[in-house]
C-alpha cells in the first residue's frame, strides 16, 4: 500500500503562517501605500561597520570557519558593552554565544532547554516569532494574558506553570507593546523562575529605544539568577544591523555544550564578515545609538501627537520602549479587515493584532522608526483620518 509521504510534517503545519506576506501583497496592490508595519529602523551600521569590513577581506584566514559560538574579538567586545551597559558581569558562571540575530537566540534557547511536548509560557500579546519557535522545536505556547499596560501579573504567570513548563518568555522593551517592565517586575519574574525550577528567557532586543524617563533593566544583572536566566540581544534595532544578522545570548555555562551543539548543526558560525562589522559597530559604542534614538524622539512626540486625536475611536496604551505604539479600536470589525481596509481606502499600513495572539478585539500595532520624519507624518495623517471614517461608518 503506498502513502504519500511528500508534504510538510505535522509539526510545520501547525506553525502559524506569517501575516507580513499577506500585507505586502495588499500593499503592492496599492501603489503608494506608507507602511508603518515595519519593525526596523530608518538608519544603517556606524562607518566603523564599514571600516571593520576591509580589515576581514584584509587576511584570507577570515574565508574559513570560525568558533561556533563567535570570534574572539567580538566576544571581548560584547563582554564589555554587557559589562557598561547592562551591568552583566560575564564570570565562570555565564557563557557569551554570537548568533545570527536575536531571533536564532530564542530558537537556541528553546531547542536547548525544552523537549517535544514542553511548555512555554507566552505573554500576551507576543512577538510571532516567539510562538512559531515554539511550535517549530515540537513545543506548546502557554500564552497567558497581560494587564491594561501590557504588563505580566506574576501570580498568573506562577499559575500558568505546570510539570511540563520549561522556560517563562519575557520581552522589555516590548514588540509588539513598547511597553518597559520595571526592575522589580523583572526581579519578581527571576525569583519565581528560580523557585520553580525553570528558565527566564529575556528578550532585550530594544535595549536602547526606552523614552520618558523609563529604565532599561537587564534581569541576568542579577548575580542570584545566573543559573536560570537567558538573555537575547540584538544589533539589528540599534545599530541599524538588520540585514547583517548580529546577534548574542548571555546563557547560564552549564547550557554552553547545548547551545553550542544546536548552532553547530544548524549555522556552524556567524557570518564572520558580520562579526567584524559587529566588532566594528561597538567600538563606536552606544553613542552612536543614543543619536540616532534622540532623532527618533521626535518622529515619536509627532505619532503620539496625531494620535490623541483619535482618543475617542481607541485606547493607546503607554509605550515607554520600542519604537511601536500598540492600540485596540473600537470597533466591531477584527483587525485583518481594518489593516486591509486602511491600504486599500487609505493608503496606509500597520500590523494587524491577530498576528501577535490578540483574536479578541481589533488591535493594531503602530511602527514609526522605518521611514523619514516627513514620511511617517503623511501616513500617520492617513491613519487618523482612515481610523476615523472607518469607525465611524462602521
Ligand atoms: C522582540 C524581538 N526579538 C527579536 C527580533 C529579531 O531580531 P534579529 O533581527 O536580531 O533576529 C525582533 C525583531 O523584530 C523582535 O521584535
Amino acid at each position: 500500500m503506498y502513502h504519500a509521504r511528500v508534504e510538510q510534517s505535522e509539526r510545520i503545519k501547525a506553525v502559524q503562517s506569517p501575516v507580513i506576506p499577506i500585507v505586502a501583497e495588499w500593499i503592492r496592490e496599492r501603489p503608494g501605500t506608507i507602511s508603518l508595519g515595519q519593525g526596523v529602523v530608518n538608519y544603517g551600521p556606524p562607518k566603523s561597520a564599514m571600516d571593520a569590513i576591509a580589515e576581514f577581506a584584509a587576511d584570507p584566514e577570515n574565508h574559513k570557519y570560525k568558533p561556533v559560538h563567535g570570534i574572539p574579538p567580538l566576544l571581548e567586545a560584547i563582554q564589555k558593552k554587557l559589562h557598561d551597559e547592562n551591568q552583566i558581569r560575564i564570570s565562570d558562571t555565564h557563557r557569551i554565544v554570537v548568533t545570527a540575530g536575536g531571533n536564532m537566540g530564542f530558537v537556541n534557547a528553546i531547542l536547548a532547554v525544552a523537549s517535544v511536548g514542553d511548555e512555554v509560557i507566552l505573554l500576551s500579546p507576543y512577538y510571532f516569532n516567539h510562538e512559531m519557535a515554539v511550535s517549530v522545536a515540537g513545543c506548546k505556547s502557554v500564552v497567558i494574558p497581560t494587564d491594561e499596560r501590557f504588563r505580566p501579573n506574576v501570580d498568573t504567570v506562577a499559575r500558568a506553570i505546570s510539570r511540563r513548563t520549561r522556560a517563562v518568555v519575557t520581552i522589555s522593551p516590548n514588540n509588539p507593546t513598547g511597553a518597559v517592565y520595571p526592575e522589580p517586575l523583572l526581579r519578581e519574574i527571576n525569583d519565581l523562575c528560580r523557585d520553580s525550577g525553570i528558565y527566564h528567557i529575556h528578550d532585550e532586543a530594544y535595549e536602547h529605544f526606552v523614552w520618558d524617563g523609563a529604565k532599561h533593566y537587564s534581569p541576568a544583572s542579577d548575580n542570584a539568577a545566573w543559573a536560570h536566566t537567558i538573555s537575547l540581544f540584538s544589533l539589528s534595532k540599534s545599530y541599524g544591523f538588520a540585514s547583517w544578522r548580529i546577534g548574542y545570548m548571555v546563557i547560564p555555562e552549564p547550557l554552553f555544550e547545548a547551545v553550542r551543539k544546536i548552532q553547530d548543526t544548524i549555522l556552524i558560525c556567524p557570518p564572520v564578515i558580520s562579526q567584524f562589522a559587529a566588532v566594528g559597530a561597538l567600538s563606536e559604542g552606544s553613542a552612536y545609538c543614543w543619536a540616532k534614538i534622540n532623532e527618533l524622539a521626535e518622529v515619536r512626540s509627532l505619532v503620539a501627537d496625531e494620535l490623541k486625536e483619535i482618543a475617542r475611536f481607541c485606547t493607546v496604551a503607554p509605550a515607554a520602549g520600542a519604537f511601536y505604539f500598540f492600540m485596540k479600536v473600537h470597533t466591531h470589525l477584527d483587525s485583518m479587515t481594518m489593516v486591509q481596509r486602511l491600504i486599500r481606502e487609505h493608503r496606509v499600513a500597520v500590523m494587524p493584532g491577530s498576528t501577535f495572539g490578540m483574536e479578541q478585539g481589533c488591535y493594531l500595532r503602530i511602527a514609526y522608526a522605518a521611514l523619514s520624519k516627513e514620511t511617517v507624518k503623511e501616513g500617520i495623517g492617513r491613519f487618523v483620518s482612515g481610523i476615523k471614517k472607518i469607525v465611524s461608518a462602521a
